[in-house]
């Protein structure tokens, strides 16, 4: 079944990077000249989604107006004759009525996000995006997993994962290896989120993109807090395992983590390097700050 939505959690304070998420969504923080969310929201238009679900929180308003049309902008640079920056404007809006908008009221974590979000999935498989994971390359990380759930059996489940060093586990959701699927697909078996040091059953993070069935749905909706106190998604999954199939793919491209400074500082060089209006300019910028 053909995979027409995507929900992006978007509610998240962004604690990480304080103070530039005080007033300000860090879906909102640039890399390079766009806010993360468009690029997440660029990946999900290149694998076929038609229609974006953001989660929302208090304080977002400003995600909604960057995908809105903004009227007297665009008629100055109309009257200015900047056809080149209108283009821009017009192709990263998107198709009037592919974008959905409801609140989490509460921060009470991904898995209680990703219901939130329930009434507008509707009944069909569908995936999620977590905004602050950037993944560079071409096809994008979402697209991959698409094209990878297609050869997979119904009600199957997909998530997408990559080797981290040993003493960051802690940090992620991680899985168990199963039976290999070709070089880069596995069947997961057995999930954990944030183990505690030393006790992860690989190295295998679960990143922010996962193809998931509605059913998950209606194991949120009892799902008790996990780790941090959070109503958390991978123990939602692991409740979905034990009816459904959950696959792990080893996606090609290179994974930021913006939602840290040094990871934000990072994704600025990577997809500055990848531009070619830019890549020439900054190597020199670069270079000569390395050399002072
Ligand atoms: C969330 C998920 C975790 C995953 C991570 C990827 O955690 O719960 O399983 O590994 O995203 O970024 P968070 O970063 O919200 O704590």
């Amino acid at each position: 079944m053909k995979i027409r939505k995507a929900v992006f959690p978007v509610a998240g304070l962004g604690t990480r990077v304080l103070p530039a998420t005080k007033a300000m969504p860090k879906e909102m923080l640039t890399i390079v000249d766009r806010p993360l969310i468009q690029y997440v929201v660029d990946e999900a238009r290149e694998a076929g989604i038609e229609h974006f679900v953001l989660v929302t929180g208090r304080n977002k308003g400003v995600i909604e107006d960057h995908f809105d049309c903004m009227y007297e902008l665009d008629a100055t640079l109309a009257a200015r004759g900047k056809k080149a920056e209108q283009e821009i404007l017009a192709r990263d809006q998107p198709e009037a009525g592919a974008m959905s908008f409801t609140r989490q009221q509460a921060p009470l974590g991904l898995g209680h996000a990703v219901w939130c979000a329930r009434d507008i999935v509707g009944d069909e498989p569908f995936a999620v995006l977590l905004p602050d994971e950037l993944v560079l390359n071409t096809p994008g990380c979402l697209k991959q997993m698409i094209e990878a759930a297609a050869r997979l059996g119904d009600k199957s489940n997909l998530i997408a994962v990559e080797g981290v060093p040993e003493h960051l586990a802690h940090q992620y959701g991680i899985c168990g290896v199963g039976k290999r699927h070709g070089s880069n697909m596995f069947e997961v078996d057995g999930m954990v989120e944030k183990p505690p040091k030393g006790t992860a059953p690989s190295n295998l993070s679960i990143t922010g993109r996962y193809i998931l069935q509605p059913e998950i749905f209606k194991i949120l909706e009892t799902q008790e807090r996990g780790a941090g106190g959070e109503i958390q998604l991978t123990d939602a999954m692991i409740g979905l395992a034990k009816t459904q199939r959950f696959y792990g793919l080893e996606f090609a491209g290179e994974r930021h983590d913006c939602g840290s400074r040094a990871g934000f500082l990072r994704a600025n060089i990577a997809y500055g390097m990848a531009r070619a209006d830019l890549r020439d300019g900054l190597r020199a910028e670069m270079k000569r700050y390395l050399e002072k």
